[in-house]
């Protein structure tokens, strides 16, 4: 089988993911389904944080994450790759009168904490950009305690390979960061192959409107056109399986599902 990385190194993937999110982290901090509270609070409460957890959010962009463990728990700390992304994410908790919380900069594949440092380690929206998941999952785990939890949410593709290598196709012409999102199918047992034993799981849809995520978007010259089609054409027949549909004459509307699985590092 090839695989998307086959083709990318990781210099150049790691190149592309700074480009990216230096140019997306304030319109993607300000996104409505990226800085929704209700979805946040989901992510909160399945984790089941309380007062004694230590979190540790990989890939954590503007911290919104980060911000809304904060409110529950001892401390929260973020690591992202991307300085522009951790400035955005020290300006919004300063905002919000934060001082449980702290930013470091690190590539996930390799995070820079002790074994067992936290008891919740997370993930939002990042383990489609990872050229190899199951590296960042072995991380995650490596640095959640014995008996602590890892939570991975993430967007998730088609179970029908077709719309699933559709989907992938779109989002890398809409965001080149973009490796590749998962199944469930695939995202779990990978989870599961990683030493770690799903406890729980959610599910929402994160509604989106095409114009808005090109906006703050930021795909080669000519690939927003292609996207465009690209939605155009599914509209007969679901080819994303985003449930893309027109809204008035102009707009095409679509839902990612996203997935919320927490993890339980074993206690041995
Ligand atoms: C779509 S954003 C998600 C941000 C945040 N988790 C959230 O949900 O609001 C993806 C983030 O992953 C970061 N990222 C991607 N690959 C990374 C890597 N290998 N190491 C560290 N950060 C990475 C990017 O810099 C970016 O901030």
């Amino acid at each position: 089988m090839t695989c998307y990385g086959d083709a990318v190194t990781s210099a150049s993937h790691q190149a592309t993911i700074v480009d990216q999110f230096t140019r997306q982290a304030v319109p993607f901090s300000e996104a409505p389904g990226i800085k929704d509270e209700q979805a946040l609070a989901l992510l909160v409460a399945e984790s089941g944080a309380g007062p004694d957890d230590t979190v540790l959010d990989v890939a954590c962009g503007p911290g919104l994450v980060v911000a809304a463990f904060a409110r529950f728990v001892r401390h929260a700390t973020g690591v992202d790759i991307t300085p522009a992304m951790l400035a955005r994410a020290r300006e919004i908790a300063t905002a919000r009168g934060l001082t449980n919380v702290q930013f470091d900069q690190s590539d996930v594949t390799s995070l820079p904490y002790a074994d067992g440092s936290f008891t919740i380690v997370s993930s939002r929206f990042a383990f489609h950009h990872f050229l190899d998941p199951a590296a960042v999952l072995a991380e995650m785990r490596r640095v959640c305690a014995p008996g602590g939890r890892v939570v991975v949410v993430d967007l998730l593709a088609s179970d029908d390979p077709a719309k699933a290598k559709a989907m992938n196709e779109m989002e890398r012409l809409r965001d080149p960061s973009h490796a590749r999102a998962m199944p469930l199918a695939e995202l779990e047992p990978l989870i599961r192959d990683g030493d770690l034993t799903i406890r729980r799981r959610a599910f929402y849809r994160l509604p989106v409107e095409l114009e808005a995520v090109l906006e703050r978007s930021f795909p080669a010259p000519g690939d927003a056109d292609r996207v465009r089609a690209i939605f155009a054409a599914s509209l007969a027949d679901d080819a994303l399986g985003l449930g893309a549909r027109r809204h008035g004459e102009r707009e095409i509307r679509f839902e990612y599902p996203v997935v919320i699985l927490v993890a339980e590092r074993p206690a041995r």
